[in-house]
């Protein structure tokens, strides 16, 4: 395996399994020493403990990314597993399904604060870390939703993940001079525990072969290689982008 992340250090939110795993996994197979994040101790602590058993520098820390009072505490503390972070990866999310008009103000205000407020603070929380290490690469896990709203999703959901994208912008804007990148990926229909609650996985009419241009769901994998070119000095000359990860079906819906 080629040592393309060798001396950086990476975090990934959400790490404990689906997307976040795969992102964690392949950032540690191409070097980089990992802290693997989540809300849940355990699925976090053991993925962490089967990639060193594998050989592989990895530490675990439980996080949750809506616990915005302690957010820089928490990436201060992050920082000093290894004594510094290169690459954050803000892919911790929850989904949501309802209609327009069942949309509560509950509902509404989870998928903001764990799927948007959160990319805000938890990048602000490492972006002054980034500054001083003249050195850092954001990635933001964002979704197809974001952009063309979501068709299996909530409004409360896709309107936060539009918002990703845009924040994406906003820390490419503000760290170019510090040379750090931020990068956003948006994901389609992927098959994870997450996309279990989601009518597309067995909606007859949603068949991949009938609707994804290269007829085949998304795997966590997937995501998980274009970030891994965007958390890599290989995309040094790439900021504010958005990239899509969805098997062409951004252009057939
Ligand atoms: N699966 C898809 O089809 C799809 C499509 C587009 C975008 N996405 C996005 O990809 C990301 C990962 O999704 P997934 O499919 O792997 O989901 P998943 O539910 O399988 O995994 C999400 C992980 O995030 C963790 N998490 C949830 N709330 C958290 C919090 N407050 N703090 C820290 N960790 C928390 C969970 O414990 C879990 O380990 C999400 O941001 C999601 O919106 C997924």
């Amino acid at each position: 395996m080629s040592k393309l992340l060798e001396g950086k250090v990476a975090v990934v939110t959400g790490s404990g399994r689906g997307i976040g795993e795969a992102i964690v996994r392949t950032l540690a197979e191409y070097g980089a020493k990992v802290v693997v994040t989540d809300i849940v101790e355990e699925t976090c602590r053991k993925v962490a403990e089967d990639l060193n058993s594998k050989g592989f520098e990895a530490k675990s820390y439980i996080l949750n990314v809506a616990d915005f009072e302690n957010a820089k505490k928490n990436v201060a503390a992050i920082k000093e597993l290894f004594g510094r972070i290169d690459i954050w990866v803000n892919n911790a999310g929850i989904t949501a399904v309802a209609p327009v008009e069942e949309i509560t103000i509950e509902h509404w205000d989870k998928c903001q604060n764990i799927d948007l407020k959160s990319v805000f603070f938890m990048t602000q929380a490492v972006f002054g870390i980034m500054k001083e290490q003249k050195y850092g690469k954001l990635v933001h896990i964002s979704s197809m939703a974001g952009e063309r709203a979501g068709r299996s999703s909530s409004a409360a959901y896709s309107s936060a993940k539009a918002g990703v994208i845009n924040l994406g912008k906003a820390f490419a804007l503000a760290g170019g001079k510090y040379n750090i990148t931020s990068n956003t990926v948006c994901p389609g229909r992927t098959v994870t525990e997450m996309a279990k609650g989601l009518s597309w996985l067995t909606d007859p009419k949603d068949a991949p072969e009938k609707t994804i241009p290269l007829c085949r769901f998304g795997t966590p994998q997937d995501i998980a290689n274009a970030v891994l070119f965007l958390a890599s000095d290989l995309s040094s000359y790439v900021t504010g982008d958005t990239l899509e990860v969805n098997g062409g079906l951004y252009m057939a819906r």
